[in-house]
């Protein structure tokens, strides 16, 4: 069989690698347009879900403030509309993230029972801690249609950006 010599073929994770350069270069620019940390997460869940192809729901789950026992409320987001609107911190991928203050990546979301479905497509889901003051104020959540979407490189970025909306809450 005859070799490719088409780069996107033969070596996909080189173009990721320079895709997930171009969308932190954007992050950070939405970042230095001084954003208050609310535009900055929609902006966040607006970038990530439109470039990352295998980002196909982008959302952010804040803590309530005072509430007893602690709630994740959904905020910005892009994709499919969820049932998922108010989390407790004993249920779902979200609430061991936020718990545990560990990012949680799950490659087979069937094959983990503290899934909370939102869509019958989803099959991956990481979910990163947003800290400010070294306290968990939120998170960042992204779902993918694709089997164990998220790699080293994924979390990264994703890690950078939930960083960032922590730094802009923490000035503001
Ligand atoms: N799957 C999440 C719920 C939120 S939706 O993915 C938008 C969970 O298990 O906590």
């Amino acid at each position: 069989m005859a070799t490719t010599s088409n780069p996107a073929k033969s070596n996909p994770t080189k173009i990721d690698t320079a895709k997930l350069k171009e969308v932190r270069n954007a992050v950070d620019r939405l970042y230095s347009e001084g954003r208050t940390a609310e535009r900055l997460m929609e902006g966040i869940a607006e970038l990530l879900n439109e470039q990352m192809l295998k980002y196909n729901w982008v959302g952010f789950y804040m803590l309530e403030a005072g509430a007893d026992p602690p709630m994740l409320v959904l905020g910005h987001y892009r994709g499919a509309m969820t049932p998922h609107v108010r989390i407790p911190l004993n249920q779902g991928i979200c609430g061991a993230a936020a718990s545990s203050g560990k990012t949680v990546v799950v490659d087979d979301v069937h094959k983990d029972s503290r899934y909370l479905a939102c869509s019958l497509e989803t099959k991956s889901e990481i979910v990163v801690p947003i800290f400010v003051n070294s306290n968990v104020a939120g998170e960042l959540d992204i779902d993918s249609h694709f089997p164990a979407a998220f790699g080293a490189e994924d979390r990264n970025l994703i890690e950078y950006c939930a960083q960032l909306v922590g730094k802009r809450i923490e000035s503001a």
